[in-house]
């Protein structure tokens, strides 16, 4: 099995497919302390969590993260709590960062003497269609490499080479740009509150997120093509004052030294099928979604377990029913997430259109007002 790209989903199949004694080899791009330190998610679901504990995958997670069921929305300058696990089985979020997550899958695999291979370039890949696919590339000490294997895994994210390599017209691509744009932004500062905040302002959404005691993660909804540049660091907080801020309450925001801006690519795009011949496409390189449900480090450990069990399946018995099923199994949940994501961008931003602005508005109150929207909510939030 030859596996490309070192990310949650790559590195999952990886440990995965080591524990059902399939001989594995991981290419990456970057280095191992890139990936390690690359700041991006921080949400995982309760079932990617359960997944990942069956498989011995979770210990230092289930010590260090702090697990959340209950998140806030603000409108008009008030606040709404949402309790969405007592609404969805007791189901939890944990809030753990997605390096932490490679961290620990990383050494999990190489302490298993998993072969992995950082700062690979130049990947190909040859006879996708065949029994017999191969992947060749240049090591990091410059020697061209090659390895022969039965299944090639695309984990390489969206820019990657691997749905690159499948032939014009075999897969069909679904995009959709959202109209909307989010500044990320990371800081060194407590969390203001210990609670995720969706707050939907007459200027835009903002979202203050968590990721540890110590650094926050904060959304910004600007204008569409607006770049970093236009936001100096006191512009950021002032925004986030403003837009976060209470009527009758003394809660204030903490601030701190930013650490990362970044503007978000708010574009949803998925691949049908997630396969062609002996190429299986995971996580971003066959689907990205907006970040504002919190779902792409989920999806992505969804097709890594739903791969592992199908190629598992044929190794032992030559039984091809997951392999032939793993593209509708995954694409399931991933428009499911889809549609969910969809309907909270509409619920939470700013439209050019102010009448679909009012529309999204309503649905947020009718969310905070109705028990069977707020379930519909919590269920796709924290599930399904
Ligand atoms: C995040 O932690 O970055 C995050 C959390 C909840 C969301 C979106 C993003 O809905």
């Amino acid at each position: 099995m030859g596996i490309v790209g070192a990310g949650p989903a790559g590195l999952t199949l990886g440990n995965l497919l080591r524990q059902a004694g399939i001989p594995c080899v991981v290419l990456e791009r970057g280095t191992r302390e890139h990936i390690e330190t690359r700041p991006r998610a921080g949400v995982i679901e309760h079932r990617a969590v359960q997944m990942l504990t069956r498989h011995g995958l979770a210990d230092r997670l289930l010590r260090e993260a702090d697990r959340h069921g209950v998140c806030e929305f603000r409108v008009e300058g008030r606040a709404h709590e949402v309790d969405y696990s007592s609404l969805y089985d007791g189901q939890t979020h944990y809030v753990y960062p997605q390096q932490e997550v490679v961290k620990d899958l990383v050494r999990a695999y190489v302490n298993s003497g998993g072969d992995i291979r950082f700062g690979v370039a130049d990947v190909a890949l040859h006879g996708i269609r065949s029994a017999e696919p191969a992947l060749t590339w240049t090591s990091a000490d410059g020697r061209e490499e090659r390895l022969d294997c039965s299944f090639i895994a695309g984990a390489d994210g969206f820019h990657g080479v691997t749905r690159r390599s499948i032939p014009a017209g075999a897969i069909q691509e679904f995009s959709h740009q959202h109209g909307i744009e989010w500044l990320s932004v990371l800081a060194e500062a407590p969390p203001s509150t210990h609670k995720v905040i969706y707050a939907l302002h007459p200027d835009g959404f903002a979202g203050h997120m968590l990721r540890s005691a110590t650094v926050s993660r904060y959304y910004l909804q600007v204008p569409v093509e607006d770049t970093v540049e236009n936001w100096p660091d006191e512009r950021v907080w002032a925004e986030l004052r403003k837009r976060l801020a209470l009527r009758d309450s003394d809660w204030t925001l903490t601030e701190g030294p930013i650490i990362e801006k970044r503007i978000l690519d708010m574009r949803s795009h998925v691949v049908e099928p997630m396969n062609h011949g002996n190429l299986y496409l995971l996580g971003d390189a066959a689907h990205i979604i907006t970040p504002v449900g919190a779902k792409g480090m989920n999806l992505a450990l969804h097709d890594a377990e739903v791969l592992a069990e199908a190629l598992t399946a044929y190794h032992r018995a030559g039984d091809e029913t997951g392999l032939a099923a793993y593209s509708e199994t995954c694409l399931r949940r991933v428009w499911r997430a889809q549609e969910f994501s969809q309907w909270m961008v509409f619920m939470l931003h700013r439209s050019p259109e102010p009448f679909l602005s009012r529309l999204g508005q309503a649905r947020l109150e009718h969310l905070i007002a109705s028990g069977s929207s707020a379930g519909y909510f919590a269920q796709n939030y924290v599930g399904p």
